[in-house]
């Protein structure tokens, strides 16, 4: 019993110590967001990739535009729910209007422009943004353009009917002229930050 008493006494001098400073920041843990994230990513990109090539064989560009437009936020969607995170995909020239950039994501967004690969493989950025229970974490992966399927109806030259089309549902779509290998945009996984912090 004895022994123990200066231990105590230990203890209660290094209480004393750290009630004077600011207890340690939580550490996130970014090897486990990415863990969590990538499998996430690659589902939706996945998924939305086949259902893509499924709707240009079955009815050409025109007919898969409206897919598109149905199917990829129904993906996000049920992608979210399968995750617990939110999904989704931004870019700084979007068609979708919801689907811009905000503001805390744009620093990380430029770096997957300038960079879209990293070791061949789609460039990833995590950004932490707010504090308390709003904390969240991002995970953004670089979706770099590709000349097949994707310059169809995001290229540099779009067909004149498909062009309309487009123009029709998104008028005021800026997701045309880019050339192979440039950000296309980048799949959105964001968490609550509690779940990766230790
Ligand atoms: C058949 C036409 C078509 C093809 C082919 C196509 N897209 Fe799209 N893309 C769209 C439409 C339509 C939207 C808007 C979807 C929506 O409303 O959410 C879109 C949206 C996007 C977005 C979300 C950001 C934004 O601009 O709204 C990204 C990223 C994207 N496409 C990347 C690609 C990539 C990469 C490829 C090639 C693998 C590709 N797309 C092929 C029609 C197409």
């Amino acid at each position: 019993m004895r022994p123990a008493v200066p231990a105590i006494a230990a203890l209660f001098a290094l209480a004393a110590c750290s009630g004077e400073s600011e207890p340690p920041a939580p550490v996130l843990d970014e090897a486990a967001v990415i863990a969590a994230s990538v499998p996430v990513a690659q589902a939706f990109q996945g998924d939305l990739k086949a259902q893509l090539q499924a709707a240009l064989e079955a009815g050409g560009p025109v007919e898969a535009v409206s897919v598109c437009q149905q199917v990829a936020p129904a993906i996000a969607q049920a992608q979210s729910e399968a995750s617990g995170a939110e999904v989704s995909r931004i870019a700084a020239r979007h068609r979708n209007p919801a689907g811009g950039v905000p503001e805390e994501l744009a620093q990380a967004y430029a770096a997957l422009e300038a960079a879209p690969l990293a070791d061949g493989k789609p460039a990833v950025q995590i950004v932490r943004t707010g504090d308390g229970a709003g904390a969240k974490v991002h995970f953004l992966s670089a979706i770099p353009m590709q000349d097949q399927p994707c310059s169809v109806c995001h290229g540099t030259s779009i067909e004149p009917a498909l062009r309309a089309h487009i123009d029709q549902l998104y008028p005021g779509d800026l997701a045309t002229g880019f050339k192979p290998g440039e950000l296309r945009g980048a799949l959105l996984v964001s968490w609550n930050a509690e779940r990766f912090l230790k």
